[in-house]
């Protein structure tokens, strides 16, 4: 993908600081610490745009990227960064915060397209498979991306892949794909697949 322009719009806690301009979104949602931020970084060619760090809970708003695509034709749109989930280290009050904020953005913002739910390759928890029983159940269109599958050997992929499908309970039209921000691997494949989403 060509990407013309990606720029960080801001960090937002409710609904007045949503960007008002109506272009489509998609957000990266997943557990803390799964590679959210260092995904977002990872398409978009960029080091830095999104804050990472090995301490889970480094992003605590929801973040707006807005980004212009080249090619056949010129695209714009949000990629959303959001905190992260599962994240016992905060305080309640900080937690009675999010959940409500998250699941407001995710199942009322209307620019939202799609969602890309992000697991670690090696393994899911409850978290990931209730959070994805939960968008199908506000009718998001979803999208599974396996987070850094370079910590996989080759011959433990596809064990660990079909776990996930597996523990998912994922019907077989629905695409796992794996990527990894430290090779790149999957960047054209996740792209095709988030155009498909926006559409
Ligand atoms: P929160 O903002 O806390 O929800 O975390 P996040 O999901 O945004 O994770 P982040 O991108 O900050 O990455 C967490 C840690 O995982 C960092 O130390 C990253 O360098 C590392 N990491 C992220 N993606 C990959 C990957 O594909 N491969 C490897 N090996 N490490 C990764
Ligand atoms: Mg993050």
């Amino acid at each position: 993908m060509k990407i013309l322009s990606a720029e960080f719009i801001r960090s937002c806690h409710e609904v007045e600081q949503f960007p008002r301009d109506r272009l489509r979104e998609v957000a990266f949602v997943g557990r803390s610490n799964v590679g959210k931020s260092s995904l977002l970084n990872s398409l978009l060619n960029r080091k830095k745009l999104a804050k990472v760090s090995r301490t889970p809970g480094k992003t605590r708003m929801i973040n707006f990227f807005r980004v212009t695509t080249g090619g056949r034709v010129r695209d714009d749109f949000y990629i959303v960064d959001l905190p992260g989930y599962g994240y016992a280290a905060v305080s309640k009050s900080v937690r009675a915060q999010w959940g409500p904020m998250m699941e407001g953005y995710l199942s009322k913002r209307s620019e939202l397209r799609g969602v890309v739910l992000l697991v670690d390759a090696r393994g899911i928890e409850q978290h990931d498979r209730s959070t994805l029983e939960w968008l199908k159940a506000i009718q998001r269109r979803a999208l599974v991306v396996t987070t850094k599958v370079d910590k996989l050997s080759r011959s433990e992929r596809p064990t660990r892949l079909a776990a996930i499908r597996d523990g998912l309970a994922l019907p077989p039209d629905v695409p796992v794909l794996p990527y990894s921000s430290v090779t790149h691997e999957g960047r054209d494949q996740l792209w095709r697949a988030l155009v498909a989403l926006m559409e």
